[in-house]
């Protein structure tokens, strides 16, 4: 087969380096055959679903290295609802790879996180040629040992907190900076540590309330007249972390806080009787530009990808191990998800620093 027609898709949640990853891999494949057609299927599985695409030429690609979100729009469609048939009885998965046909694509190009990955590996299972990119401020994917996104997103989420530390110094008062993360922690671990904040709580390490009220005395009893605690979005309690999944679900339908920082806060209050500020800077850890750092990540990792394309090898996804870029198989990465080892040795070396992850 000769390369003809690739097609390229952004799906999930965006984040701030697609733009420059799609760029990598259109100027790889213009560069080794300005003749290939580049189609750019919006709003994610959506378009590939129904049909929504644009013809994409070489100076669509120009300029956009630094343009944070997508050019070609996005969607979350979750894996799990993928077999089931729309409202209108619609077969989602035969419709794609009837799309993928009609358009004659030598190769569908995908740029997502975990959902993103067991929908691209279903798609080869189903025998379309898919080549995946690993895209995520969350840096949870499986198989690579850093995603696009993350770094740039660590760095908002650091400049949160570095902003929090000035005003904190200047009130005595504890400050929560609430950081994206459902499920895994990386991001908060990063951005707690870079941002110097003196508890980190993550989804992987379930927390005692009594721990952290330990921690902050400590700082008291220290002279520190503040502190602030990163926590992630997904930080959960010991005695949370025991319920089942639906009965955590009803607890938080029933909860009177809005997070679960709102929760840590008024625990602190009445524990403490200090004033608490929490900050959540929610959604601009995904926005602006891409870092220098992912800039350059992104373009090593499309270019990857698009040697993988000329060469025609299909079904694996572009990774980073031991900083060299890798094609990893889809199906070793569907499914699974990177979560922070609390044993892993820098959440040793954060213990050893005196930060205090609220477990003991
Ligand atoms: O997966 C990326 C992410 O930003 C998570 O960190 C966050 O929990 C989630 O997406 C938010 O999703 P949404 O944009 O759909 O609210």
């Amino acid at each position: 087969m000769n390369i003809k027609r690739v097609a390229l898709l952004t799906s999930g949640g965006d984040c701030q380096s697609l733009n420059a990853t799609m760029r990598g891999v259109a100027k790889t494949l213009y560069h080794a055959n300005p003749k290939i057609e580049i189609l750019g299927i919006l709003d994610g599985y959506k378009g590939l679903i129904y049909g929504n695409y644009r013809k994409m030429e070489s100076r669509d690609f120009s300029g956009i290295l630094t343009l944070g979100g997508t050019i070609l729009g996005t969607s979350r469609q979750p894996f799990k609802k993928m077999r089931t048939p729309d409202e209108n009885g619609l077969d989602k998965v035969k419709a794609m790879k009837e799309n993928y046909k009609k358009w004659k694509l030598d190769c569908l190009v995908i740029l997502g996180g975990n959902g993103t990955h067991k929908t691209a590996n279903l798609l080869r299972e189903e025998g379309c040629n898919v080549v995946t990119l690993p895209k995520t401020i969350d840096n949870d994917i499986w198989g690579t040992d850093i995603t696009f996104g993350f770094q740039s997103a660590v760095n908002i989420a650091t400049n949160a907190i570095d902003c929090i530390h000035t005003t904190a110094a200047s009130h005595s008062r504890v400050f929560i900076v609430e950081v994206m993360g459902h499920k895994v922690g990386w991001l908060t671990l990063y951005a707690g540590i870079s941002g110097g904040a003196d508890i980190i709580l993550l989804p992987e390490i379930p927390y005692d309330i009594d721990a952290i009220v330990k921690a902050l005395k400590r700082r008291e009893e220290e002279g520190k007249n503040f502190s602030i605690l990163a926590v992630a979005e997904g930080a959960i309690s010991k005695e949370d972390a025991k319920l089942s999944k639906s009965e955590l679900k009803k607890k938080w339908k029933e909860s009177l806080y809005p997070s679960i920082s709102y929760q840590i806060g008024n625990e602190i209050q009445e524990r403490m009787g200090t004033e608490v500020r929490i900050t959540v800077p929610g959604h601009t850890q995904r926005g602006g530009e891409p870092c220098p750092y992912d800039r350059v990540l992104s373009s090593r990792l499309g270019a990857a990808a698009g040697q993988l394309i000329l060469k025609e090898k299909f079904g694996y996804m572009v990774g980073v191990q031991n900083n060299e870029v890798v094609p990893v198989p889809l199906e070793e990465v569907a499914g699974k998800l990177k979560m922070v080892n609390p044993e892993d040795s820098i959440i040793q070396e954060a213990k050893a620093l005196g930060i205090s992850f609220g477990d003991k």
